[in-house]
């Protein structure tokens, strides 16, 4: 922790702390001060040591590590207990793995720089853009039934649009149920998994892939895909942006624990729906059908008006698609 603490203590001073300010703040030794400075410096941090004056932080490139994430994460629960992976097959995998070997707090957060089996929805593979990209999970033990789990990815949906706005300047739009796009274009994919009995929930997952800064992407998703950097010609600091996340979510789902159903955020999530109003085609396995979408209910259920009346739609059961293209 004394490299996240360093690193807060000097981003918020901006400006030169002493070593011997440091040591007594933290009640360490200047060597530790000295060793934790070194070991920031080569995760990528710029700090100017200058005798007689001490430390000062310059403005950094995208440092994307254990200490820049502790030192951003401003939540009161999630994310507090938070696992930092240079690499890892996939954060969902791994906190299930946890979970299932051993006892995991509820809002632990699996986070990495390189995950290398991201899975994303129905079985299809996630890929990581090292360097650019955020790939996050984190662990909830809700006392709440099973049936209102599915929800999770709407709150999460709600959660990264304004999470992207409060970081970024950036407005996002939701494509029901799981993914958040930039002018049409998808920008972050949600996977949500639970291991639950019929009355019970053991854990949920939420599994966030989010394209902050990433700029190429491979050739079958080129047109589907966006980032924010690719969006504004900016790039942000991922850090901030999984705090700001982090942070909307926590006050999203204490809103949701209180009245389990989505009547807080429904208006403002259908704002954001991509769909609204617009023709859809629903893949139901038991047939397709096509209709206009007028938004999501308190349950979660998309409403779709067909000619025989509204048809609600249920997240688990189908796919929707714009039929103009993919974010229409
Ligand atoms: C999708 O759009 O199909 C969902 C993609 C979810 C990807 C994230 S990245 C972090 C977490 N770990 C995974 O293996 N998947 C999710």
């Amino acid at each position: 922790m004394l490299k996240s603490d360093i690193l807060k203590k000097l981003k918020e001073k901006n400006d030169y702390v002493s070593g011997q300010d440091l040591c007594e703040e933290f009640g360490v030794s200047r060597t530790a001060v000295w060793k934790a400075v070194n070991n920031l410096k080569k995760e990528g941090f710029l700090i100017d040591s200058v005798t007689n004056k001490g430390y000062l932080l310059r403005e950094s490139e995208d440092v994307f590590s254990k200490a820049s994430l502790e030192s951003a994460i401003e939540t009161k629960w999630l994310g507090k207990k938070l696992c930092f992976f240079d690499e890892i097959d996939s954060t969902n995998t791994e906190l299930k793995r946890m979970a299932e070997t051993g006892e995991v707090e509820n809002g632990t957060l699996a986070i990495t720089e390189n995950q290398t089996k991201g899975r994303g929805r129905r079985g299809r593979e996630w890929k990581t853009i090292v360097g650019t990209n955020i790939a996050m999970s984190f662990i909830l033990k809700p006392e709440f039934a099973p049936d209102r789990a599915s929800m999770l990815t709407i709150l999460a949906a709600m959660a990264i649009a304004e999470g992207t706005k409060n970081a970024a300047g950036v407005q996002c739009q939701i494509k029901w149920p799981n993914d958040v796009l930039i002018n049409k274009k998808k920008y972050c994919g949600i996977l949500t998994e639970m291991s639950a009995e019929p009355d019970f929930i053991h854990y949920v997952i939420v599994g966030i892939g989010i394209n902050a800064n990433t700029t190429e992407f491979p050739k079958e998703v080129e047109d589907i895909a966006t980032s924010i950097c690719r969006e504004c010609g900016e790039k942000i600091s991922r850090a901030k942006l999984v705090n700001e996340v982090l942070k909307a979510f926590e006050r999203i789902y204490k809103d949701f624990e209180k009245s389990c159903d989505l009547s807080n955020i429904l208006i403002s999530y259908n704002k954001m729906l991509v769909s609204m109003g617009k023709k859809v085609r629903v893949l139901d396995p038991k047939g397709e059908f096509e209709g206009i979408s007028r938004g999501i209910n308190k349950e979660g259920e998309l409403l779709v008006e067909t000619s025989e009346g509204i048809v609600n739609v249920y997240a688990g059961e189908v796919s929707v698609r714009g039929i103009y293209g993919y974010g229409e």
